[in-house]
């Protein structure tokens, strides 16, 4: 509960700036429009048309979805930012679930999970695959923490906000539909995020402190428009799509489970790089810092939530955690991948 002192704190200078730190939702490219008012059998043939080409298929899935999930939050990015538009809303809710269909089955390449694993067996796979994994050491973060020019690591830096300016969202989003522990160990996340009753703790709160100590309000957005790359969005559209739809709730909690263990390797070696190009400053690095004994300890409470949870978990739960886990590992590579070679580009 809060106290009414709490909801009468004065708010500090960052708070009055909207967030997430988008722009406004400035009309469809000419690409998305024309797709999106096709009947699902035309939309799905061009779909499999362009399944040959992989980047450009990604990126016309990834561009799109990044839109749709834009719609789904209601912010200002969105198509229908505090309106309603019934003609356009059942064209967009179509597309997404077209194009959710071809990452999930076309575009992500998910390893199979292994077969009948019981609650308690799950658990034991869990621990171990957080522990090796193609996305835990990915060399990515060691290019970040030994090799990216401050150029790279700055427009890193731009991709993290981006990634993570809706966690809890995302969080939120991923307590509906989960009951008993599962619920209890999602909704105390949320708490965490949302800065256990003080706005200067939420989690987007770091953030917000990191663009200012970078003066970078104004290039994000920039960045936004102009240059940044649709890969970015791979893992934040994957969740997403996860959450979004009910029949995929208990991959979601298995995918957040992934993303939550990687947090204190990769952000280690995001610290390591900040040091190393000279932009450690507390306030810039403080998300990072916060988060590696954070998120230690949300990855065993997920765990410990599984393996305690009922009633038992079927076999169908069970897997589809097991699936959300995989998918989480399987859309992380795609994006590291991805990003290494752009960030060694750049000077
Ligand atoms: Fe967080
Ligand atoms: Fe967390």
């Amino acid at each position: 509960m809060l106290s009414i002192n709490q909801l009468q704190e004065k708010s500090s200078n960052l708070q009055d700036r909207s967030w997430p730190p988008v722009n406004k939702f400035q009309g469809f490219s000419g690409l998305i429009k024309d797709f999106l008012y096709l009947d699902v059998t035309q939309q799905y043939e061009i779909l499999a048309k362009s399944r040959d080409n992989s980047e450009e298929h990604g990126k016309f899935i990834h561009e799109s979805l990044g839109l749709i999930y834009a719609y789904v939050l209601g912010y200002e990015d969105s198509p229908c930012y505090i309106t309603t538009n019934e003609e356009l809303e059942i064209k967009l809710q179509q597309l997404k679930i077209v194009l959710e269909r071809e990452l999930m089955n076309y575009w992500l390449d998910i390893p199979v999970i292994p077969q009948q694993l019981n609650q308690g067996e799950a658990v034991d796979y869990l621990n171990k695959k957080i522990l090796d994994n193609s996305g835990v050491y990915h060399e990515l973060f060691d290019y970040i923490a030994t090799k990216a020019s401050k150029t790279s690591v700055i427009t890193f830096l731009q991709n993290e906000v981006i990634r993570n300016e809706v966690v809890d969202d995302e969080v939120a989003l991923l307590v509906k539909g989960l009951q008993g522990l599962l619920k209890k160990v999602v909704a105390s996340n949320l708490w965490d995020e949302c800065g256990r009753g003080k706005l200067n703790d939420f989690h987007t709160y770091w953030l917000r402190m990191l663009l200012e100590e970078l003066n970078g309000w104004n290039q994000l957005s920039d960045y936004r428009k102009l240059t940044s790359p649709w890969y970015a969005k791979i893992t934040s559209n994957s969740f997403n799509m996860l959450l979004t739809r009910p029949g995929y709730k208990y991959m979601a909690y298995g995918a957040f489970l992934i993303f939550e263990s990687w947090v204190h390797p990769h952000f280690e070696r995001i610290i390591a790089g900040l040091k190393r190009v000279g932009i450690d400053q507390e306030d810039l690095s403080i998300y990072f810092t916060a988060h590696l004994a954070i998120d230690q300890y949300h990855t065993r409470e997920l765990l410990a939530g599984i393996a305690n949870q009922e009633p038992r978990l079927n076999q169908a739960e069970v897997d589809q955690i097991l699936l959300g886990s995989h998918l989480a590992i399987a859309a992380g590579t795609a994006q590291y991948g991805r990003m290494l070679s752009y960030l060694s580009t750049l000077k």
